[in-house]
């Protein structure tokens, strides 16, 4: 599976260091959470952040917003360097529009789902998206205790996806570790986001290539 280690829990303390040290294992991706304490309870940072960001690192920034008006605001993140722009389905009355205005703006687009949203509300849209981010905990907070109700969903996901010949990616997000990796691999995900399992550990490398060696 892909790797998308979350800065959340590091980026408000001496984040560069870790940038190099994911650099240095060729992280797959770097997970940005923002959060602007509407859409969930908590407020992290804007788009200046994924510009700073972008200056400081060559990772591919998988930007998940966790904030309502997606549609008004999308752009913004487009523009600050953001390689993939995830919005929340719940956030917005028309996912269609919003999905090919992110698509026509150069970013590839997810679509991430609550632990209490049905999957099957996808369905409309899975043909046209290059990404699905399913929520295994309440958006919000990191360290938080990974929800099993996201297993069938990734299983779902695998399975209309070969049926329908789809292309998009299955990425999960909350309480992933060395256990709910396995988990989530075996129903069909793609890219796991790792935030505190990863950066709480004694060696970030080590914990990371582990991972990766699953
Ligand atoms: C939670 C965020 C996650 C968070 C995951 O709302 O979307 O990306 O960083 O953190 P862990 O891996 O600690 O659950
Ligand atoms: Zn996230």
């Amino acid at each position: 599976m892909r790797i998308s280690p979350s800065i959340l829990s590091v980026y408000n303390k001496g984040y560069e260091g870790v940038l190099k040290l994911l650099e240095s294992v060729n992280a797959d991706y770097l997970h940005v959470d923002v959060m602007d304490n509407i859409f969930v309870p908590n407020y992290t940072f804007d788009q200046e952040f994924v510009k700073t960001l972008k200056k400081k690192t060559s990772l591919i920034l998988d930007v998940h917003l966790m904030i309502i008006n997606p549609d008004e605001d999308y752009l913004k993140y487009v523009n600050a360097g953001a390689d993939i722009v995830t919005f929340h389905y719940e956030a917005t009355s028309n996912p269609l529009e919003l999905i090919r205005k992110i698509k026509a703006s150069g970013a590839k687009v997810g679509v991430s789902i609550k632990p209490n949203t049905d999957v099957t509300v996808l369905d409309p849209y899975l043909s046209e998206i290059d990404l699905v981010l399913v929520m295994s905990v309440e958006p919000g907070f990191g360290g938080q205790k990974f929800m099993m109700n996201a297993v069938e969903k990734i299983a779902y996901l695998e399975n209309i996806r070969n049926e329908k010949k789809y292309h998009f990616l299955i990425e999960v997000d909350g309480g992933i570790n060395n256990e709910t990796s396995e988990l989530v691999k075996k129903a069909g995900c793609d890219i796991i986001v790792v935030g505190s399992y990863l950066m709480n550990s004694t060696s970030i490398v080590d914990t990371y290539n582990e991972l990766k060696a699953k």
